[in-house]
């Protein structure tokens, strides 16, 4: 009995008798590369407003070219929220909710959107899955089916940060995060426009703006203008493992996804952190 008890007080480890808050101490132990997951996956994250939210116009065409690409990839398909999510915010901002209690909310537009997308790849064997699924069994999943659908938004919900009243964890940075987390081998994040540009192309003064076919996410982060995806996945670009970069397309034009998950530059390439030069 008494060895037992101080075999459990005297567990080897070399984090267990020092602070966590120290990196000196953390480094030699923490700093070791993680592995990659599921090096063979590719995310594609599907715009909410861009894509979902113009109909079967857009959707039918890139749910075509999503079920040709499956016998070449093995994909984890993301969907962010569009246009009720912005409703949802502006009704909630109007009666005073806070952050924690319009993120969930929002975030149940992301799979609402997923769930459409399934829908219509069920023939191919394609589900959607919440993220505990996602968490613990999408090798199992992906081992059954070609794809799988999943909700972009990250689990922030209730422990969102209060910068800001809108969320600033998104579609675009739960993609990212899960993405590199998986040491997947690449992230495509689908949008209407060709990729990033100096300043919104669709604005009044758009015909000014420069189209970007290469950045990192360092010079990103240092411009304030809008962006066509968060701009807190600026912030966990800087600190990435695995995703050097993603690529940011063009979902309106036929063959832009082919192409992209084949490897090729078809829209704006988005240096991380990861990134070796
Ligand atoms: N710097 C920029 N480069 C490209 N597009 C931009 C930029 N700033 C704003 N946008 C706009 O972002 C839009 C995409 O909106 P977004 O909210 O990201 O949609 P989604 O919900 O589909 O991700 C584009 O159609 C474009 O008009
Ligand atoms: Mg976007």
């Amino acid at each position: 009995m008494t060895t037992t008890t101080n075999t459990i007080k005297h567990v080897a480890s070399p984090l267990a008798r020092q602070t966590l808050q120290d990196g000196e101490l953390t480094r030699p132990v923490a700093a070791v590369k993680p592995i990659r997951l599921l090096p063979w996956l590719q995310v594609v994250k599907i715009g909410g407003r861009s894509i979902m939210d113009r109909g079967a116009e857009a959707i039918l065409p890139i749910v075509d070219e999503i079920r040709r690409l499956l016998p070449e990839h093995r994909l984890l398909i993301l969907t962010g929220a569009g246009i009720r999510a912005r409703h949802l915010y502006s009704v909630g901002l109007d009666l005073g909710l806070p952050v924690g209690s319009l993120a969930p909310l929002a975030a149940s537009e992301a799979g609402q959107n997923g769930h459409i997308l399934a829908s219509l790849l069920a023939p191919e064997g394609v589900s959607y899955v919440e993220h505990h699924t996602l968490a613990s069994q999408l090798a199992i999943h992906l081992s059954a089916a070609r794809a799988v659908v999943g909700s972009a938004f990250p689990p922030y919900h209730h422990h969102e940060f209060p910068d800001s009243r809108i969320p600033m964890h998104r579609a675009d940075t739960g993609a990212f995060l899960l993405a590199d987390a998986l040491g997947a081998a690449g992230l495509t994040i689908v949008e209407d426009v060709d990729g990033v540009y100096s300043a919104d192309p669709k604005l009044a003064h758009g015909a000014e703006a420069r189209f970007l076919p290469d950045v990192s996410a360092a010079q990103l982060a240092s411009t304030e203008g809008s962006l066509p995806f968060d701009r807190a996945m600026l912030e966990v670009m800087a600190t990435a493992r695995h995703i050097e970069r993603v690529q940011v397309i063009n979902g309106l034009v036929p063959g832009r996804l082919t192409a992209a998950l084949r490897g090729e530059h078809v829209g704006t390439f988005v240096r991380t952190g990861a990134y070796q030069g």
